[in-house]
């Protein structure tokens, strides 16, 4: 079976063709147990450099850039899965037309693009489309649901709606080989129940997962997401969006002092005590007994620092220790809370996923906390390279977990939970 799979929930356009082969002899009924995963093409698009300058993802301009992109992606994607070919002209009726230009009439240049470049080509040999439908910020969701809605009548294939955090689930299940040219996705195993700590820009979520598709949320964040404070405290320290990437690698900069360098002056004190891991942020809610988690705290309590420090022109070289310290506090916080879920819940796997999976020390630290406090469970990561938004993990969940809906059935939905 192959998986057509759009992902625009934020700011990358992605578009993949999963193709998925259950292996019958495991289970009954076709299990989808050890599917074999091939990757016919796996595309993303980032819109990155275009959000930098205004701080954040803005979602008129997400939408837009994903208006500009997708049909071209999606050309490339067909042929990269060898799957592009033109069709006989006047292969799509006239009617036919007329119900996709209904389907995107908000999407005028979509709609253009599509007509122009998708329409002469012959129907892909693909099986179904997946959509992330939500959650996400709605303009830019409202874009791939219709572009998703109009291939699906222009194709005659069935659309299957994901939830972007299922998605972000089953990227922890993914293993990206490359051999020869070809792409393998090599499925890693799970044992359930499992726990999902799912960790982006806008998401922090503990998940309890009984089997594939049945999610139930324990905790969530009552205010900040984990990947929201990192941007925002990445600001305060003068870098752009996304600064989860830049505190990361301040964090990691961070040495000790050399004993021996003198001084005495006030300026001097400040900067030993600091790099003495003297600076100590709260660990907000790690102690409470439910599974919920709150940033926002955390990230005044760095604001209060940074002015405090303000007159001694010391923030540039306090930098490292002021983003290794707020680092370890969000890592306690989220590996501490993760762990004693997976205790309460006996889980046999706990998975990591979301934006913030790309941090080093998170990986490393809930990793060790799972080998030494829970040693009868394993854990699994994303691959770097699926940390962040991408097509492969929709169509994975869209495979595990998908329904075939209707298109007239499926809408954009920027706050649905899983
Ligand atoms: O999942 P994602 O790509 O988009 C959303 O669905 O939100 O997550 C983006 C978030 C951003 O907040 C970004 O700063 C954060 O993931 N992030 C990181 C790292 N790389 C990306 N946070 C901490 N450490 C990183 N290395
Ligand atoms: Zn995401």
């Amino acid at each position: 079976m192959k998986i057509l799979a759009i992902e625009t929930s934020c700011d990358e356009t992605a578009v993949a063709i999963l193709e998925a082969t259950p292996n019958v002899k495991v289970g009954a009924g076709g299990s989808k147990r050890d599917p074999k995963f091939r990757v016919l093409s796996h595309i993303i698009s980032s819109q990155v450099k275009i959000h930098t300058k205004f701080g954040g993802v803005v979602p008129n301009l997400a939408r837009r850039e994903h208006e500009k992109n997708l049909a071209l992606i999606l050309v490339q994607a067909l042929k990269e899965s060898t799957l592009y070919k033109r069709a006989p002209q006047g292969a799509t009726s006239a009617q036919r037309q007329e119900e996709i230009a209904a389907i995107l009439e908000r999407e005028q240049d979509l709609f253009a693009h599509l007509k122009k470049i998708i329409v002469p080509l012959a129907i892909p040999d693909i099986d179904a489309i997946a959509v992330t439908y939500g959650p996400g910020l709605a303009p830019a969701l409202w874009v791939g649901v219709n572009f998703a809605k109009a291939l699906s009548c222009l194709w005659d294939k069935p659309l299957v709606p994901v939830n972007h955090m299922a998605g972000h689930f089953y990227s922890a299940l993914i293993k990206m080989k490359k051999e020869k040219d070809a792409w393998k996705a090599a499925y890693k195993k799970i044992s359930f129940p499992a726990l999902a700590l799912l960790v982006s820009g806008a998401h922090t979520e503990l998940v309890f997962i009984k089997k594939h598709g049945d999610f139930q949320i324990i905790g969530q964040t009552l205010d900040d997401a984990a990947g929201e404070a990192f941007d925002k405290v990445a600001r305060m320290l003068g870098f752009g969006y996304p600064g989860g990437p830049a505190i990361s690698k301040l964090a990691d900069s961070f040495r000790h002092p050399d004993p021996s360098a003198d001084g005495e002056g006030s300026q001097t004190q400040i900067l030993r005590s600091a790099q003495n891991d003297k600076i100590y942020f709260p660990r907000p809610m790690i102690a409470s007994k439910n599974y919920d988690f709150s940033f926002s705290g955390l990230k005044t309590a760095v604001l209060y620092f940074i002015r405090g420090i303000e007159k001694t022109h010391l923030i540039k070289k306090l930098r490292p220790a002021i983003a290794r310290e707020f680092q370890n506090a969000v890592v306690d916080v989220l590996v501490t809370k993760t762990i004693r879920a997976a205790k309460e819940f006996s889980v046999k796997t706990v998975t990591l996923g979301g934006g913030v999976a790309a941090n080093e020390m998170l990986r490393r630290e809930l990793a060790r906390a799972v080998k030494k406090e829970l040693p009868d469970s394993n854990i699994r990561f994303p691959d770097s390279s699926l940390t962040g938004d991408n097509g492969l993990m929709i169509a994975m969940a869209a495979y595990f977990c998908g329904k075939k809906t209707s298109p007239d059935k499926v809408q954009a939905d920027a706050n649905v939970t899983l």
